[in-house]
């Protein structure tokens, strides 16, 4: 298909025709990612700003080494020395930025919900959204896709669990659109003050005890509770969550016996997931990872194409 859109902002906005154009592509970067080859010419002449005004390992760094091995110009914004503690707004400082010039992409997080559509109203450059609030982590959902697909060779007709903190999570939205979108069904699991019966009208399912629901998933998809968004604790306390909620090896048992485990990390170690199920036979965690550069070499490579026939 011929790729068109300037922008990944989400996967609400992504038909399954793009979604699975994403996923070939990175299928075919994925040999690559392990190799340390001289770097491609796809985004060569091309500068990629990341701009995270939120805190991560996974994506900035994934982001990065995908932008080096497309050949990219890489400018990274240090948001702690930076004059948005002087009060300068987003939009000020990304047309401060883009005033330099010469800037295609931007890659960016923001705690705020809709940050990546108001930059993409301001500037004139592609803009890729890292996560925004509790809104979307596109290329999140797109790499937990691409692992499942690589393991299961399908996305149709399989059963996801996602498990745990629903109500804060951009990567369960993000999950949840892609997997409907290529015919999977989903089942958001948790207490009831973190996993609402609203979601069913986004079209999960959504359950509260996960031993009755883990016989009859294909994918396991755990979450860690995000504190930092938490006004007020929504459970008694840890202990009790992870007994109700958390996977460990005793709970993994009565799930099917290939069944996939995943995680988008960062990990909460005895948590929401035991380290012998999170390293265990079960877990894909690191493919995701690694699957996070190839995702994120097709998103820039895919969106620098479109950009040339605008
Ligand atoms: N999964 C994820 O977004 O991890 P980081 O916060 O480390 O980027």
């Amino acid at each position: 298909m011929e790729w068109t859109q300037k922008h990944l902002l989400g996967l609400e906005d992504y038909s399954a025709a793009e979604i699975t154009c994403v996923l070939d592509v990175a299928d075919d970067f994925r040999p690559l990612v392990a190799r340390n080859d001289a770097p491609r010419d796809d985004l060569s002449g091309k500068a990629v700003i990341n701009l995270f005004f939120e805190p991560s390992t996974r994506t900035r760094t994934s982001f990065e080494l995908a932008e080096r091995r497309l050949g990219a110009t890489v400018i990274h914004f240090d948001v702690a020395v930076s004059s948005t503690s002087k009060g300068e707004t987003l939009v000020d400082t990304a047309r401060n930025i883009e005033a330099m010039g010469g800037i295609d992409i931007a890659v960016m997080r923001h705690g705020a919900s809709g940050a990546p559509q108001l930059l993409a109203r301001s500037i004139s450059a592609s803009i890729v959204n890292a996560g925004d609030g509790q809104r979307e982590h596109p290329t999140q959902g797109l790499l937990d896709l691409l692992t499942i697909r690589q393991h299961r060779g399908r996305i149709a007709g399989l059963h996801v669990a996602i498990v745990g903190d629903i109500a804060h999570s951009r990567v369960a939205r993000s999950n949840l659109y892609g997997l409907l979108k290529l015919g999977a069904e989903v089942t958001f699991v948790g207490p009831t003050t973190l996993v609402p019966g609203a979601f069913r009208k986004l079209g999960a399912q959504v359950a509260h005890n996960l031993d009755d629901v883990l016989p009859h998933v294909d994918v396991i998809n755990m979450l860690r509770i995000q504190t930092e968004r938490l006004e007020e604790q929504p459970f008694p306390s840890i202990r009790e969550y992870s007994r109700l909620f958390g996977l460990d090896a005793q709970r993994l048992q009565r799930a099917k016996p290939d069944v996939l485990v995943l995680h988008p990390g960062p990990i909460n170690r005895g948590v929401e997931i035991t380290p012998d199920v999170a390293d265990g036979c079960r877990s894909v965690i690191l493919d995701q990872v690694t699957n996070g550069v190839a995702v994120r070499m097709a998103v820039l490579s895919l969106v620098a194409q479109a950009r040339k026939s605008l």
